[in-house]
């Protein structure tokens, strides 16, 4: 059980938010759940779909996250972390009901006392939350059923004392990006996908120089996180063309139409199929499915992939099958001035865009809710949080993921975007390694990327 975040420590209040942060397992949930607890790993797979379908399982916590100090609105010494009881470092994370009655109300947080991490420095700042239904069961089961193991999630948020929730995965998708959950007095919404654009138009600007053109290809254009995208590339274009593709050709119409109001020089085409990738050379994956949708078949010979889709909607054949291509995850960050306790899945010291969004609404107290499409003014409200808070991080991971394993981005060291350099974070054993690896004389992407998706899949 996961004691860290009942660990009793200072007196003093605060007014500072904590977050909650909803995930749910993906297409195969035992290896999911066993991060949870790895026992749940060893369920069977058919026996995890019946039950969650048919046993009341409730939220889990899947990890638990602190930030160093306080606040900067709480620098004022009133609390006083001497006290601090550390005694519970250590301990594991599955957490049912794990829930202190004395902190049942939202409106109770201000004043509840500040729970500090094992290290005794850090101050608890959220929590994630597990939805215990699967990918396929969020997008096949009645909405009505499927929204109500939310609603029970975010129940559990607001009894930790959320007052901001980040729909996190498909959680989004399947509220409307939230605007189908129930209004909660107290506790604000984001889809934490303002945020994932900010980061997706960025890598973009990054993937650039390993392409051969400026083709950029939109899966998922009409999206929330894809309109947002295509929106930022409008107004700061990565290349010369732009194709935007989805299935319903009203939606791409009129996106594409805004587009060429905002930019007459661009070349906007749509397409509702998914071979009009062929045309470009990179190909960004917004969509929402539950598996592969882009295959080798889509992509131009030496295309430049960028997937922000979780789960995963890139063929993974692809590691093996096109080593012409490069595939990068994208909606990743580096945040590694925080603890996280627990297995979000990603190497320590990065954290999803979404979950970052979340944290960054919390960290810099940004009001009011972030649902429904994407919105271009508040992806650069928070870009502006994350220059505040780079001293713990939100920036792209550096050096990127491909399948999960660190590759250098083209060129090497990255160009801040409005020369507000982060300052270094603390270092992890995944920084290190990779630090190692960018040395000057590195092979640049693709060439150095191509050679270790080789030894990936090797
Ligand atoms: N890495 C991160 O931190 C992060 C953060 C936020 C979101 N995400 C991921 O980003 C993805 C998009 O999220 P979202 O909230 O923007 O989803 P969304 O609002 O549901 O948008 C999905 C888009 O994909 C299109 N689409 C869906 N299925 C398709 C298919 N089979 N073929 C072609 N187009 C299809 C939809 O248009 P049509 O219905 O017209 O086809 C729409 O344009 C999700 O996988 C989500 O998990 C990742």
């Amino acid at each position: 059980m996961d004691h860290a975040a009942l660990t009793p420590a200072v007196s003093a209040p605060t007014t500072d938010r904590t977050f909650a942060f909803l995930v749910h397992p993906r297409a195969a949930v035992a290896p999911d759940m066993g991060r949870v607890w790895r026992p749940l790993g060893h369920v069977p797979e058919g026996t995890w779909q019946w039950a969650m379908r048919h046993v009341p399982i409730p939220p889990l916590r899947l990890a638990t996250v602190y930030r160093p100090g306080l606040p900067p609105s709480h620098d004022t010494g009133h609390a006083d972390l001497s006290h601090a009881d550390s005694s519970h470092a250590g301990s594991s994370h599955v957490d049912p009901g794990d829930v202190d009655p004395s902190r049942a109300h939202p409106e109770q947080a201000a004043n509840r006392p500040l729970e500090v991490g094992p290290d005794p420095t850090h101050t608890l700042a959220g929590h994630v939350l597990v939805v215990p239904v699967g990918a396929k069961q969020l997008l096949a089961e009645p909405r009505r059923w499927v929204r109500g193991k939310i609603e029970e999630a975010i129940d559990q948020a607001e009894r930790l004392g959320a007052s901001i929730v980040g729909l996190g995965a498909l959680t989004a998708p399947v509220t409307g990006a939230g605007r189908l959950l129930r209004p909660r007095p107290g506790v604000s919404f984001t889809t934490g996908n303002a945020y994932t654009a900010l980061l997706t138009h960025e890598a973009l600007h990054r993937l650039l120089p390993a392409a051969r053109g400026g083709h950029v290809a939109v899966i998922g254009a009409t999206g929330s996180v894809g309109s947002c995208v295509v929106r930022l590339l409008a107004d700061e274009p990565v290349g010369g063309d732009l194709t935007l593709i989805a299935r319903e050709p009203r939606r791409l119409e009129t996106l594409a139409g805004e587009v060429r109001e905002l930019n007459p020089a661009l070349g906007v085409r749509t397409a509702t199929d998914l071979a009009a990738a062929r045309d470009a050379d990179i190909v960004v994956v917004l969509t929402s499915a539950t598996d592969a949708l882009l295959r080798s078949e889509h992509l131009a010979p030496g295309a430049v992939v960028l997937d922000d889709t979780q789960p995963r909607n890139t063929d993974l054949a692809l590691a093996t099958e096109r080593p012409d291509v490069l595939v990068v995850d994208g909606g990743v960050a580096n945040v590694s001035g925080l603890e996280i306790h627990g297995d979000i899945g990603l190497p320590r010291g990065l954290a999803y865009a979404c979950l970052c969004e979340t944290m960054l609404m919390a960290f810099d107290e940004i009001p009011g809710d972030a649902t429904g499409p994407a919105d271009v003014a508040h992806a650069r409200r928070l870009r502006t949080a994350a220059r505040r808070f780079a001293h713990l991080g939100f920036h792209l991971a550096d050096p990127a993921l491909s399948f999960g394993r660190p590759v250098p981005w083209p060129g090497g060291v990255a160009p801040w975007p409005d020369g507000a350099a982060p300052s270094p974070t603390r270092s992890d054993a995944f920084s290190r390694a990779t630090t190692t690896r960018l040395q000057p004389g590195t092979p640049t992407l693709p060439d150095r990327a191509r050679a270790r998706l080789g030894e990936a899949v090797a």
